[in-house]
């Protein structure tokens, strides 16, 4: 413990992801013990006395904030993590770059391009640090699939396709706005389910299969007024309900995305699959510790598709964990985030996905949103790996 060097976190915003966050820094160093650096949860900050007290009891942060910039100024601290609603994010990363800290920042990179682009300048001109909770990367699953693409034995890649289902805004009651339902408002959200859910979906398909090209999209709002939680007024509602695009990849291949909150039945419902020359492998967050694998060079009297439990040693980040066959949950994706962000530190190797490779699937959900107004085709502007 002595020897390690010291990272003095400063958490913004303690509601689910400061959650997640606080618990994958409190568990980091217990299960990569190896790592050089420790994270020491210095500060954490939200409006509220009494509940950011509370929090940094329950969490052990050392001190509190109840304004982001008092603790943006704080030389005792790090890196700043930002687990704000979205139309926090430009304004906190661009101050904590510009104040020289290291910035980890929850997803989407920002509402807009023109925020994220500042975004990713400040941090690159600061020359700091950065990373975007793109947490889905790290489960040991998701990157084995990302392993076995990348050993070539899928073949040609023809199909990708994925959904993310929901079903918690269907009532034409639930408020717009405030704490807790910031999703709903576009001023605080920027998009619907563009943002907040395909932007996973995307980030997990260009980290796979390349860069999307072009994209297709309609999207639509199924209850177009609501009462804002803040105002008591009814207002439009300006976000995207549901939104389903298909679109070119660079490699060839064609995707298929869909995300609603409006699928009752579905509570967070993640499956992706790809479809291969040689071999399919599919994946679904309420399993997360299977991947389904199909290999067209298998035996054809016993050919189908496996099962496999990917509790294994010899897996991705699954040597940290208990003994082989159980099982590890959602909340570890974030542990895996830090213990990568910590190595990273120690190799000085960026931190993927870094503000700029979000910035690309920024570029996405914007031709997204764009196609479903236009009713046109739009180029992403997007090439390259990602
Ligand atoms: N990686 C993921 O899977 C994932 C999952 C959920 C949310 N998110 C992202 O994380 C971010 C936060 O989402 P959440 O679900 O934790 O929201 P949340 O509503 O649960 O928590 C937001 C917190 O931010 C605080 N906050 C708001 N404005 C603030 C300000 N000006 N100063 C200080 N604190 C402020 C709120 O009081 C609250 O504690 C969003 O950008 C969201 O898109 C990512």
């Amino acid at each position: 413990m002595e020897n390690k060097k010291e990272i003095r976190i400063g958490l913004v915003g303690c509601g689910f992801m400061g959650r997640t966050h606080s618990n994958g820094y409190n568990r980091a160093s217990n299960f990569f013990p190896d790592l050089q650096y420790r994270p020491v949860l210095k500060a954490v900050c939200s409006r509220n006395p009494e509940k950011v007290a509370a929090f940094a009891s329950q969490w052990g942060y050392e001190s509190t904030e109840t304004d982001w910039k008092a603790l943006v100024a704080r030389e005792d601290i790090d890196a700043v993590d930002i687990c704000t609603p979205n139309n926090m994010h430009a304004e906190i990363a661009i101050a904590a770059a510009e104040a020289g800290k290291m910035v980890l920042c929850e997803k989407p990179l920002a509402r807009t391009m023109d925020e994220s682009v500042a975004m990713v300048e400040a941090v690159e001109k600061a020359g700091v640090k950065n990373t975007i909770w793109y947490n889905y990367r790290r489960l040991p699953a998701v990157t084995l699939a990302k392993q076995v693409i990348d050993s070539g034995k899928l073949g040609r890649i023809f199909h990708y396709r994925a959904n993310f289902l929901q079903d918690w805004t269907i009532s034409a009651d639930l408020p717009q706005g405030g704490e807790s339902l910031w999703r709903l408002d576009a001023n605080a959200a920027g998009s619907g389910v563009t943002g907040d859910l395909l932007a996973h979906c995307i980030d997990t398909a260009m980290w796979l299969n390349g860069a999307i090209k072009d994209v297709s999209a309609v999207t639509e709002t199924f209850i177009k007024e609501r009462m804002h939680q803040l105002s008591g007024q009814m207002q439009k509602v300006a976000i995207d309900d549901a939104c389903i695009f298909h679109c070119h990849f660079g490699n060839g291949s064609l995707g298929l995305f869909e995300s609603t909150r409006y699928a009752r039945g579905h509570k967070a419902l993640y499956t992706f699959e790809i479809n291969g020359e040689h071999a399919s492998i599919r994946w679904d967050l309420h399993d997360l510790n299977r991947l389904e694998y199909f290999d067209h060079a298998d035996e054809s009297n016993v050919r189908g598709w496996r099962s496999i439990h990917v509790t294994d040693g010899d897996q991705p980040y699954m040597d940290k964990w208990w003994v082989p066959g159980l099982g590890i949950g959602y909340e570890h994706s974030f542990i895996h985030q830090v213990a990568d962000f910590l190595k990273s530190l120690e190799t000085g190797e960026p931190c993927a996905p870094t503000f700029r490779d979000a910035l690309q699937t920024q570029k996405v959900c914007e031709a997204v949103l764009e196609s479903a107004a236009s009713g046109s085709w739009k180029d992403t502007g997007v090439s390259g790996n990602i």
